[in-house]
């Protein structure tokens, strides 16, 4: 197992100690329902993740640059995208696989749908199966050549079987490549977040942070090891740079069902979202005010197994 750093550094002692400081140890427990039933009905949150990572990033390589490097495609590859959701990453990688074949996975439906839409018409032939990735029993033993899991393992409840089945269906040369997240990525955002909570003397079950309980970087080989022969950690980092607040607002709005602790059914009121996002803005405008922008310090990366 290997570590990379990336050139671009962007930690600084600073932001050590904040994370130190914001961070909990406690996190949100997410579950694939959740996903299907609450969060991606509708994919105009991830819409607008990718578009604000992708805007207001600072470093040359996307996220999608990071993967192909991954996945080191021929062009014939077989690819199975576990949680492919609106597709967008697929659209990217299509272009390496000209001669290839694309199975697009995802338990939510309208996730499928928008990634359908998305590479409607493509050359490449693809498929859209709906499912859980803990459960692959619909695809052959040694039917792809690459697999991959794109910031959505913190959903998957049995991960462990999710791991098995994506080794039982990869081919004996195969790849999976799983992207996540160190725990303390975007402190800033928590630090924000969490001065507007104290503000509004919010209930003490809301001052928890990721979602990368289950899965982040800290914590991926050792589940991944039992697995694959080989499980390499790359880390890279980027930092998103906010000019104005309203572009941070729509980000931090896509990230609600993490940020405000809400999972669905815990009955916080609309009031509630509204004063908090008031608070959050007021925290970002006096930054932006002061500094030009509002920095959000990304640190993520994959594992690539074998
Ligand atoms: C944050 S999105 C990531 C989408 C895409 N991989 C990307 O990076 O742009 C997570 C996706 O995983 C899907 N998902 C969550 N739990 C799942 C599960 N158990 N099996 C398959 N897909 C799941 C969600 O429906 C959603 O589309």
């Amino acid at each position: 197992m290997s570590f990379t750093e990336t050139p671009l550094d962007f930690r600084t002692p600073e932001l050590e100690a904040l994370a130190l400081e914001v961070i909990p140890e406690q996190h949100f427990e997410l579950r694939a329902e959740d996903a299907r039933d609450s969060y991606f009905t509708d994919t105009s949150k991830l819409d607008a993740k990718q578009l604000a990572h992708d805007r207001f990033r600072t470093t040359p390589l996307a996220l999608h640059d990071h993967l192909i490097r991954a996945l080191d495609l021929r062009g014939n590859e077989e690819l199975l995208d576990l949680g492919c959701g609106n597709g967008e990453i697929l659209a990217r990688i299509r272009p390496y696989l000209a001669a290839g074949h694309i199975t697009a996975f995802d338990i939510a439906p309208a996730a499928l749908e928008s990634a359908r839409q998305r590479l409607d018409g493509v050359a490449t032939p693809c498929e859209f199966v709906e499912g859980s990735a803990d459960d692959l029993s619909t695809f052959a033993t040694d039917s792809f050549d690459r697999v991959m899991a794109v910031y959505m393992a913190h959903y998957v409840t049995d991960l462990n079987a999710c791991f098995a089945e994506a080794r039982r269906v990869l081919r004996p040369r195969g790849r999976f490549v799983l992207a996540t997240d160190r725990t303390d990525s975007m402190v800033e955002m928590w630090d924000v977040h969490f001065a507007a909570l104290r503000e509004m003397n919010a209930p003490q079950r809301l001052f928890r942070a990721t979602p990368k309980a289950r899965i982040s970087l800290s914590n991926g080989a050792e589940q991944l090891a039992p697995h694959f022969a080989s499980v390499e950690r790359v880390d890279w980092q980027d930092q998103l740079q906010f000019g104005k607040t309203e572009h941070f607002m729509a980000f931090y709005r896509s990230c609600n069902h993490c940020c405000a602790g809400s999972r669905p059914g815990e009955g916080l009121p609309p009031a509630f979202f509204t004063e908090l996002e008031h608070r959050v803005h007021a925290h970002v405008q006096a930054a932006i005010e002061t500094t030009g922008y509002f920095a959000l310090t990304k640190y993520t990366g994959h594992f690539l197994c074998s």
